[in-house]
């Protein structure tokens, strides 16, 4: 059979990086094929050449048995490849609709036409029931409307083969389940789509064929239906991988952090109201909810980034909430944002510079108002080693160029380092690898051990069962039940985040 989409030998370099070496990587027609690697492995790169944003150091392209050359996002859509990039790339303050027909504008005498493109999409949203404004500013929508957005450009352009770089990283189990069927109708239809995802899940429900990059070089393409997920992990990452968390039995401390009635007004309805919880010495306490229930604000609000309204934060007994932020570290909190880029990273900055941007002012780092290079070169590379953070230029690597699993492996391994007694992790380990994330939860857990509280909010249930010792469900900025993960089920869970279920008033 001809392959509908060819890339050979293809090789990418970033200075001395090698990003795809020789990988050969071939699509059927109308097959949903999967693209699965660890952090960095080069996925996004590979694409980005299908879809002409770099241009290969080696290698070629073929569509439908012709060799083709693709410079340009242009040339691809015109080939009619199109792409949901990992981080969206839309304009936050035009409308859904300018959006979706940049660059395809219907014109006349200089003036865009409409009638026609809104004609069409409207066709396109009612074939396919993707529901969105087309007035809206993409400022004012979800994440996950915002994908639809990005799905509804590729099929303005009439795309044939559709590429989705970790789609479902940002989307809420609900969405995930109406997008998988999406796709599996483009495909019945005759689309090709690749899909990016670190997802093994959803790689079993969705695709046909999955093929394995591991640091930069392509392992293979196996047959989804008869290879299970634990051969496509060990694929991926060259040893096995355990998806469970193995946890020891601790007797918890005393209680080190304590929110007493805590309430946020915030602009829309999902503020906080009169949250209270104890988090103690050798525990972790679980926070499940379906995203946009008032996790956001809580977190903002213990860690400064939100004004309080109401109630009071304790850290030892002390109420820090009205601290400034850098009071409250030095107080010993630690955060690991749930938004990396706005808030965990300065992404122009080097990798040191971002392992001590809480602390360059202290002594180990600074004398006399000079910063002590040396010193924070030193802290950088201990990093490096003990977190195996994996970069293109070790200390002095820009993180913008940095894969987001690294970039997330920076933020842990310098919030965890320093002085705290409070580990405040959110979503820790959303878009990250197997491999990655059971590293992750394996130093949670030593946090646990080593007598730290933890406060894990997550989206990923499975996360909150297999981690915390305790779990608190928020459902419309409310605390709706508290559960001991050993006698509670993922099912009756869902009942409470879906506001189903609730239970006493949680004191
Ligand atoms: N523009 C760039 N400049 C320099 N290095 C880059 C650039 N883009 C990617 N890299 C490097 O190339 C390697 C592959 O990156 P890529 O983004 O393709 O990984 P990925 O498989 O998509 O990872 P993830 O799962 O984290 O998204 C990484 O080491 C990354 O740091
Ligand atoms: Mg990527």
């Amino acid at each position: 059979m001809a392959y509908k989409i060819e890339m050979k030998n293809i090789t990418k370099r970033f200075g001395t990086l090698v990003a795809n070496d020789q990988v050969n990587f071939q699509v059927k027609p109308g097959e949903i094929h999967a693209l699965l690697g660890e952090n960095g492995a080069g996925k996004s790169t590979l694409m980005s050449i299908l879809f002409g944003l770099y241009t290969p150091d080696e290698g070629e392209i073929l569509i439908d048995g012709q060799k083709v050359e693709i410079n340009n996002p242009n040339d691809a859509n015109r080939l009619g490849i199109g792409m949901v990039h990992q981080h969206f790339k839309l304009v936050e303050v035009f409308n859904v609709l300018d959006n979706i027909i940049l660059g395809f504008e219907d014109t006349h005498r200089g003036f865009v036409k409409y009638e026609k493109s809104v004609e069409k999409l409207n066709h396109i949203i009612n074939t396919y029931k993707l529901k969105v404004d087309l007035d809206a500013l993409i400022n004012d929508i979800t994440v996950g409307q915002q994908q639809r957005v990005e799905i509804l450009k590729m099929l303005y352009r009439d795309s044939e083969i559709m590429i989705f770089d970790e789609p479902t990283a940002v989307l809420t189990p609900q969405e995930i389940h109406e997008l998988m069927g999406i796709m599996k109708n483009f495909a019945k239809e005759g689309k090709t789509i690749i899909l990016i995802t670190h997802k093994l899940n959803e790689i079993k429900q969705v695709a046909d064929r999955c093929t394995i990059l591991r640091r930069g070089k392509m392992i293979g393409t196996v047959d989804v239906k008869s290879t299970t997920t634990d051969q496509m992990a060990e694929m991926m990452v060259g040893r096995e991988v355990s998806f469970t968390v193995d946890k020891e039995d601790l007797k918890v401390g005393d209680t080190i952090f304590e929110v007493k009635q805590l309430s946020v007004h915030g602009r829309g309805r999902h503020a906080v109201k009169e949250v209270s919880f104890k988090v103690n010495q050798h525990e972790i306490l679980g926070i499940a909810g379906i995203d946009g229930n008032g996790q956001t604000e809580l977190v903002q609000a213990l860690t400064g980034l939100t004004p309080i309204d109401e109630g009071e934060v304790l850290l030892h007994g002390h109420d820090i909430s009205k601290y400034t932020i850098r009071k409250k570290y030095e107080a010993g909190l630690s955060h690991i944002p749930e938004d990396r880029h706005k808030h965990g990273v300065v992404l122009d900055y080097d990798l040191q510079s971002n392992l001590v941007i809480q602390n360059y002012y202290q002594k180990n780092f600074q004398k006399n108002q000079f910063l002590k290079f040396d010193a924070i070169n030193r802290n950088a590379n201990e990093l490096i080693e003990r977190f195996d953070i994996r970069s293109e230029r070790g200390a002095k690597t820009t993180v913008r160029s940095m894969s987001g699993g690294n970039q997330q492996k920076a933020i842990l391994g310098r919030e965890i380092s320093r002085a705290h007694d409070v580990l405040i992790a959110v979503q820790p380990t959303r878009g990250l690898d197997v491999g990655a994330i059971e590293y992750i939860h394996k130093q949670l857990i030593e946090e646990r051990r080593t007598g730290k509280g933890v406060l894990l909010v997550s989206l990923e249930i499975e996360e909150i069962m297999n981690l915390s010792d305790r779990i608190l469900v928020i459902y419309e900025g409310e605390i709706v039940g508290e559960f001991d993960p050993k006698k509670v089920t993922i099912n009756e869970l869902g009942l409470y985040m879906s506001g189903a279920k609730r239970g006493e008033k949680h004191a």
